[in-house]
C-alpha cells in the first residue's frame, strides 16, 4: 500500500515537470551558462531550424507551435528556448491576475523544459497610467518568479527601435531595462508613423536605427541589456505614382495618431525578395542617404511597386555598431524567411545574412 503511495506521487512529480522527449534525458535540463555574445533568433514555426548556423544561435524565442525536437535540439547545441510571453495589459493591472499569469507561464515553461520568457507586448500605453505600471510590475514580477524557480533562465522584453513612445507605446524603458535580463530592440518598422511626405522609405534606415540605440544609452540603459534586432524581412509597397526620382507615393493608411505608415505595404520575406529583385524592371538599387537597397517592380496587374529591404550589406554596419557600442548581441526577425532550400545561389545568400549578424 505504502509503496503504491510513494509510486503515484513519484508520478506525480514526474507528471508536474513532464516526460522527457529527448533522446537523452540531460538535453531537458535547462541552459544556465551566460555567454559573451547573443545571437537572438525567432522562430515562428515549421523545420526550417534544423538549418540555422547553430554554431552563432545562443537564444530561440518560439513564437510558433511547441516544438519539443527544437527544445532538444537547441539545449544539444548550449542554445536557450524561450516562451513567447503577451497578455491583454488591461487584465494584469489586477496583482491576482498578473500573478496567475506569471505562475501559469513559468509552470508552462518548466513542463516544456524551457530557458525562459520572452515578453512581446506591443500594446499602446499612456505614461503615468495603471497599465503603465503593471507593466513594468510584470516584468519585475516575471523576472523574479522565472530565476527563482528556473535558476539560469532568461526573461527579455521586446522594445520598439526608439526608446520615444513609438506607436504610442510610452514604457518604462528604463525600469524595465533594469528588471529583467535584456531588452531585445525591434530595429525595424521604423515607417510605422510617417509624419512627412508619405512616399515609400527603408524599413530600418541605418543612421535613424542606430542613432535610436544613443538614446536607449542616453537614458542610463546599460549597453549589455541591449540586443539590436534587424529585419530579414522588407516592406513591398504599391506606387500611387513613381517620380522620375524613382519616389514612390504611397497611399495614406495611418497609424497610432500618424497619417500615414508602413501600413500601406505588405511585408515580405527575404525569401520573396530574392526571387522579387531578379525579375524587378530596376534591379537592385542602393540608397545612399538611408543606406538600404531597394527596387521597382510592375505586377501582372500594370501596379508599380518600390520594395525596401535589407541584405547583408545594410545590415553589416549595423551589426558591427553592435560591437562598437558594446550590446549583448543581435537578432532578427525572423529565422525562418530566408530560403533553406537546395538551390545553390539561394544557399548562399541564406549564408551571407547569417555571416552579416557578426558583422563586415
Ligand atoms: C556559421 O557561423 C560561423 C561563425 O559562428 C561561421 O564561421 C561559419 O562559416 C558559418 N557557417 C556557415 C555554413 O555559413
Ligand atoms: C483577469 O483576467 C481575465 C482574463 O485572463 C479577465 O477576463 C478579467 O477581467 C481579469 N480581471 C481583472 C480584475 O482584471
Ligand atoms: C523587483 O522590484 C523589487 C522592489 O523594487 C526589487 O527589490 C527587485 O530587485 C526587483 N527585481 C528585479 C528582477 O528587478
Ligand atoms: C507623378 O509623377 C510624374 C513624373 O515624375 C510627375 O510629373 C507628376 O506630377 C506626379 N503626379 C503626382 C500626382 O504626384
Amino acid at each position: 500500500m505504502s509503496r503504491f503511495i510513494v509510486l503515484l506521487s513519484a508520478l506525480l512529480v514526474v507528471c508536474r515537470a513532464g516526460v522527457c522527449p529527448c533522446e537523452r534525458s540531460e538535453l531537458c535540463q535547462q541552459i544556465r551558462e551566460e555567454r559573451d555574445f547573443e545571437v537572438f533568433v525567432f522562430d515562428v514555426g515549421g523545420k526550417t531550424w534544423k538549418s540555422y548556423n547553430w554554431s552563432m544561435v545562443t537564444t530561440v524565442a518560439t513564437f510558433g507551435k511547441y516544438d519539443a525536437e527544437l527544445m532538444c535540439f537547441a539545449h544539444s547545441k548550449g542554445a536557450r528556448v524561450v516562451l513567447k510571453g503577451d497578455v491583454p495589459l488591461s487584465s494584469i493591472v489586477d496583482r491576482d491576475n498578473r500573478t496567475a499569469w506569471i505562475t501559469d507561464k513559468v509552470n508552462l515553461a518548466k513542463s516544456q523544459f524551457m530557458d525562459g520568457i520572452n515578453i512581446d507586448i506591443e500594446q499602446a500605453v499612456e505614461e503615468g497610467s495603471a497599465e503603465f505600471y503593471a507593466l513594468t510590475d510584470l516584468v519585475n514580477e516575471t523576472t523574479e518568479a522565472f530565476h527563482r524557480e528556473i535558476p539560469g533562465s532568461q526573461v527579455s522584453f521586446d522594445v520598439a527601435w526608439s526608446p520615444k513612445c513609438i506607436d504610442k507605446r510610452c514604457y518604462d524603458d528604463v525600469t524595465i531595462a533594469e528588471s529583467c535580463d535584456l531588452l531585445f530592440v525591434m530595429s525595424y518598422d521604423e515607417q510605422s508613423q510617417i509624419l512627412g511626405d508619405c512616399i515609400a522609405m527603408a524599413n530600418a534606415p541605418l543612421h535613424q536605427t542606430l542613432n535610436a540605440y544613443d538614446q536607449y544609452l542616453d537614458l542610463n540603459i546599460d549597453p549589455k541589456k541591449l540586443v539590436m534586432g534587424v529585419p530579414w524581412y522588407g516592406y513591398d509597397y504599391p506606387c500611387l505614382n513613381l517620380s522620375q526620382d524613382g519616389i514612390c507615393s504611397i497611399a495614406k493608411v495611418p497609424f497610432r495618431g500618424a497619417p500615414c505608415s508602413d501600413a500601406a505595404g505588405r511585408q515580405k520575406p527575404y525569401k520573396w525578395i530574392m526571387k522579387q529583385v531578379d525579375s524587378s524592371s530596376s534591379g537592385r538599387m542602393w540608397d545612399d542617404k538611408q543606406q538600404a537597397p531597394y527596387f521597382n517592380y510592375k505586377d501582372q496587374k500594370g501596379q508599380i511597386h518600390q520594395v525596401w529591404y535589407d541584405d547583408p550589406q545594410s545590415i553589416c554596419p549595423k551589426a558591427d555598431s553592435v560591437k562598437s557600442k558594446g550590446l549583448r548581441g543581435i537578432g532578427m526577425w525572423n529565422g525562418n524567411i530566408l530560403d533553406y532550400g537546395d538551390d545553390p545561389v539561394a544557399r548562399q545568400q541564406t549564408e551571407m545574412m547569417w555571416n552579416a549578424l557578426l558583422g563586415c
